[in-house]
């Protein structure tokens, strides 16, 4: 059998394609000849990128249901189907850290407005895009779904590398990224006889100009020594959205440089 590996002319869906991860995905399928939609929130520069990678630009708030559905369906049709969806969108730790007030306050005080925010956009949203771009999936015949989640719904943050720095981890997003990896199990499960594969892919921290004391200690953490660099995440989505994985479903894919091995 031939590795099939080409995604040339698949036509796929990436939700949160303006962030510091999905603008690199975005560049990196474009580059393989996908043919892409890509959506992110009303006031992001989404119809932008798009227009800038020969892609259709959807703005879309996933935490707004109508819109969400109304958007799904507008990408399906404007590509003439899906072959492929990806759910990047989140609510950060990097994201929270640029929003005024205090985004990161201690456990023992965290309002419930904060916790329903992230739960909202990293894990509803994920339910609300898979349910309706999986019913896009289905219409086409077969498919694949990717989750990103993230290295922290694995493993526990160590709390410890983040005391002096503006951002900081928080319940909501090991919570959320748990679950995500949880609602592609099920779905796998659920779709695997209709030729649906839902994967989810957990990145390990991505450096984007951290203070150098920060990517020292969290490199300290992993055997690589170091923090992932962005292109470095992109390569399983290729792969997961090529026929070549025929056979994978229902797989969390660890991108950690190690972290979560020892
Ligand atoms: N960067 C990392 O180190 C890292 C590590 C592990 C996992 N991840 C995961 O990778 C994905 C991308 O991360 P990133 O670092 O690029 O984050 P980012 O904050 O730069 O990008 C997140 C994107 O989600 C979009 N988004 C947020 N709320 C939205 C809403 N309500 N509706 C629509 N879009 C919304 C944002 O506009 C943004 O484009 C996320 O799922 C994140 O949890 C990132």
């Amino acid at each position: 059998m031939s590795l099939r590996t080409d995604i040339k002319g698949k036509r796929v869906l990436l939700l949160g394609a303006c962030g510091v991860l999905g603008r690199r995905h975005a560049e990196i399928l474009a580059e393989h000849g996908a043919s892409l939609a890509l959506a992110d929130r009303p006031g992001s520069d989404v119809l932008e990128l798009a227009k800038s990678l020969d892609a259709r630009g959807v703005e879309i708030d996933v935490t707004d249901e109508p819109g969400l559905v109304a958007g799904v369906a507008a990408a399906e049709a404007a590509l003439g189907g899906l072959d492929g969806a990806i759910y990047n969108a989140a609510i950060t730790s990097e994201g929270l850290a640029k929003q005024s007030g205090n985004p990161f306050p201690a456990f023992e005080d965290y309002p419930t407005e904060l916790w329903r925010a992230s739960i909202n956009v990293n894990l509803t949203g994920a339910f609300l895009f898979a349910r309706e771009a999986g019913k896009a999936l289905k219409r086409n015949g077969s498919g694949s779904l990717i989750n990103i989640a993230s290295i922290y719904g694995v493993v526990a943050p160590d709390h410890r590398i983040y005391e002096s720095q503006p951002f900081n981890s928080f319940p909501g997003y090991a919570a959320s990224k748990a679950g995500i990896i949880g609602l592609t199990r099920w779905l796998a499960t659920l779709w695997a006889d209709s030729g649906i594969r839902v994967n989810a892919v957990s990145p390990g921290g991505v450096y984007n100009d951290h203070d150098p004391a920060f990517a020292a200690a969290y490199g300290n953490r992993t055997p690589m020594g170091r923090m992932a660099e962005r292109d470095e995440i992109t390569g399983i989505l290729v792969y997961l959205l090529s026929d070549s994985a025929c056979y994978c479903t229902g797989q969390n894919f660890v991108i950690d440089g190690g972290l979560s091995a020892w």
